[in-house]
C-alpha cells in the first residue's frame, strides 16, 4: 500500500495537471473569441467614425457654399448702395452702409475660409500640379502684398537665392498660403521690413521640422531637396507658449483687444495654410520671439536633383 501511493498521487496529480490544462486553454480561447468581438466592434466604431465625420465635412461643405450665394448678394447691392446707384447717401446712411459692408466681407471671408477648411476634411480640395518657377512667382505675389506694405509705413525686401530648383505644385493653394502669411506679417507688425526669403535646403539637412524629416527616399541620387518660404517680420512676434496654438483653428492671440474693425482675423489663415502645405507633401513652422517678430516658413518639396 505505501509503495502505490506514490504512483496514486501520481495518477491524481495527472488529472489535476489535465483539468488545470483545459480550463486554461478554454480560458485563453474565451479571451481571444472576446478579444475578435472587441476588434470587430472598433473596426466598426472606427468606419462609423470615418462615415460620420465625412458627413459633417459634407455638411460644413454645402451650407458654406449656400450661405456664399446670399451673402455675395448683400455684399454687392451694398457696394452700389456706396457707389450712389440708387441714390446719393446722406451723410447719416454713410456710416450704417459702410458697416454693413465691413460685416458682410467679413462673414463672406469667413463662410469662404470654412468652406476651404470643411473641403479639406472631405477629401474635396483638389490639387493641381505644375511646374512652378518660383522667382517670378513670388515676385508677383509679392507686389501684389506691396501696396498694403507702403500703406502701413513698412519696408519689403525679397531675397530670392538664384539657384532656386523648380519645384512641382499647386500655384493656387502656394498663392493663398503665403498670401495669408505676409498678410499676417503686415497685420502684425507696426514697425519695421516684411521679408521674403526662398532658398533651396537639402534633403538631409538637420534644419528640417520634424513632420517632413523621414526622407522616402535614402539613395543619394534621389534625395529631394526642401523649398523654404520665408516670410518674416519685425512685429509683435509669438511667445513659445502661443506657437503651436496659433494653427489651431479659430485660434487668436489677444482676440479681445481687436474690437470689430474691418480688418477683424477669423483664426482660420494659419490653420487652413498649414493643411493646404500638408496637402501639397511640406508644411509651415513658424519661429518667433515676443516682441522682435516671428518667421513663419512654407516648406516644400523640391524636384529629385537632375542627374546631370
Ligand atoms: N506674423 C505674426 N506675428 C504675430 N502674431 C501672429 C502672426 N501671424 C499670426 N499671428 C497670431 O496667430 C493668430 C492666428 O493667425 P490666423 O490663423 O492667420 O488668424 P487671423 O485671422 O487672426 O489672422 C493671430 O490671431 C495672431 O494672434
Ligand atoms: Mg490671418
Amino acid at each position: 500500500m505505501l509503495d502505490q501511493l506514490p504512483a496514486g498521487l501520481g495518477w491524481v496529480l495527472v488529472g489535476v495537471g489535465a483539468i488545470v490544462f483545459v480550463y486554461v486553454v478554454r480560458r485563453f480561447r474565451m479571451q481571444a473569441r472576446r478579444l475578435q468581438e472587441r476588434s470587430r466592434e472598433l473596426e466598426h466604431l472606427s468606419t462609423e467614425l470615418i462615415r460620420v465625420n465625412k458627413m459633417k465635412s459634407e455638411f460644413l461643405a454645402n451650407v458654406s457654399h449656400e450661405l456664399r450665394t446670399p451673402l455675395n448678394a448683400i455684399v454687392g447691392f451694398v457696394d452700389l448702395l456706396r457707389e450712389g446707384v440708387y441714390g446719393e447717401l446722406t451723410p447719416k446712411q454713410a456710416g450704417p452702409v459702410e458697416r454693413i459692408e465691413a460685416s458682410a466681407t467679413h462673414l463672406r471671408h469667413l463662410v469662404d475660409q470654412i468652406l476651404d477648411l470643411a473641403k479639406m476634411a472631405a477629401g474635396r480640395l483638389e490639387v493641381h500640379s505644375e511646374p512652378i518657377d518660383l522667382h517670378p512667382f513670388i515676385l508677383d505675389i509679392a507686389s501684389e502684398i506691396e501696396p498694403l506694405v507702403t500703406e502701413r509705413k513698412l519696408y519689403l525686401s525679397l531675397a530670392l537665392s538664384s539657384g532656386l530648383p523648380r519645384v512641382r505644385t499647386d500655384a493656387t493653394h502656394l498663392r493663398q498660403i503665403i498670401l495669408n502669411l505676409l498678410g499676417n506679417a503686415v497685420k502684425y507688425t507696426n514697425s519695421g521690413t516684411i521679408s521674403v526669403r526662398a532658398r533651396s535646403v537639402p534633403g538631409t539637412d538637420p534644419v528640417l521640422p520634424g513632420l517632413i524629416k523621414p526622407s522616402q527616399d535614402t539613395t543619394a541620387a534621389t534625395v529631394r531637396p526642401w523649398i523654404a518660404i520665408q516670410v518674416a517680420d519685425t512685429g509683435i512676434g509669438i511667445s513659445k507658449n502661443d506657437q503651436s496654438r496659433v494653427f489651431e483653428e479659430f485660434e487668436q492671440i489677444d482676440a479681445g483687444s481687436r474690437g470689430d474693425s474691418m480688418n477683424r482675423g477669423t483664426g482660420l489663415g494659419l490653420p487652413i495654410s498649414r493643411r493646404l502645405a500638408r496637402l501639397l507633401g511640406g508644411d509651415v513652422t513658424v519661429e518667433s520671439e515676443l516682441g522682435k517678430g516671428s518667421t513663419f516658413t512654407v516648406w516644400l518639396p523640391g524636384e529629385p536633383a537632375q542627374q546631370a
